[in-house]
């Protein structure tokens, strides 16, 4: 297949969503809906089990219902089989939205409605497992070698566009929202706290729905359900043979695939692009 991305608004996106922008720019949130947003492989899918743990309120037989596209639909995607924002319009609240669109393109009608959003940050290094996902999705463009996909990513001309201005962007739209910023290194060496934070933002529940949402959501458990690991979609659009979705889901397996002269070009390059923000992230836990 042949994939492009287009601009928007200087984002790189999928040419069928950039392409057809106004049905997203339009679409009318509802203020329960709560929103996950992400750059892509910073742990959405760990997130959206997550949170559909605890709005189920702990009964974790009712996350069997579907695999996670349809519990919590992802507002942009437009493929050739399917539309987020009419999977949305067909979903009764409350809903659990996806979306990896930087703060600036998010429909505006998402912030008039004060829906509560979570963002899921992870670090550059570890996101550069977006090489891994390009190889087997084959809905997005070819990635190249390793190296040209690390320069791509460093220039911001993947599918979502640039890391820093995401990461950033987000981090600044979270003072005049209502949006709980997590980070993927705290979740991993923290769960029950990262968890625990999630649940007063969304709902509170008892110790015991903590413990069980915290097994059920652990990379064992989620890379054995179908409901949660993606096996569901053809192999024609992700092919798992070729790098499973759950395919690490560590901290620091980024030292696996950096050379040490990548790993010192990109740390230059991040200190420099990284100058004007406080935010932090951990490459190690
Ligand atoms: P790796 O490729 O490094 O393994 P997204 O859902 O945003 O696409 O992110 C996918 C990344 O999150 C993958 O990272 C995947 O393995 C990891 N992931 C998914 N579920 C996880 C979990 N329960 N615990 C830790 N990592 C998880």
């Amino acid at each position: 297949m042949d994939v492009q991305l287009k601009q928007l608004n200087g984002v790189p996106l999928t040419k069928p969503i950039a392409d057809q922008w106004e049905r997203v720019e339009e679409f009318k949130a509802r203020p329960d809906d709560l929103l996950i947003a992400t750059y892509p492989k910073a742990g959405t899918t760990w997130m959206q089990e997550i949170v559909d743990s605890i709005m189920n309120d702990g009964e974790l037989e009712k996350n069997k219902r579907a695999p996670t596209h349809v519990r919590s639909p992802f507002l942009e995607m437009l493929t050739f089989v399917s539309s987020g924002v009419d999977v949305l319009n067909n979903t009764p609240s409350p809903r659990l939205v996806k979306t990896h669109l930087p703060s600036e393109l998010v429909p505006k009608s998402f912030w008039e409605q004060k829906c509560k959003t979570i963002y899921v940050a992870r670090n550059a290094k570890d996101t550069l497992s977006y090489y891994f996902f390009d190889l087997m999705n084959k809905i997005q463009p070819d990635p190249g070698t390793w190296e040209q996909y690390m320069e791509k990513f460093l220039k911001g001309e993947v599918a979502w566009g640039n890391w820093f201005d995401h990461v950033s962007g987000w981090w600044n739209a979270k003072d005049k929202h209502e949006i709980l910023y997590v980070f993927y290194e705290d979740i991993k060496k923290d769960t029950k706290r990262e968890i625990r934070k999630v649940m007063k933002f969304q709902k509170n529940l008892s110790e015991e729905a903590l413990d069980k949402i915290c097994h059920h959501t652990s990379f064992k458990a989620m890379k054995e359900n179908p409901m949660a690991n993606y096996s569901t979609i053809p192999n024609m659009l992700l092919d798992q043979t070729v790098s499973p979705f759950m395919r690490k889901g560590e901290v620091a397996d980024w030292k696996n695939h950096f050379t040490e002269s990548q790993s010192k070009m990109f740390d230059e390059e991040y200190e420099e692009r990284m100058k004007g923000t406080d935010l932090k992230f951990r490459t190690n836990i």
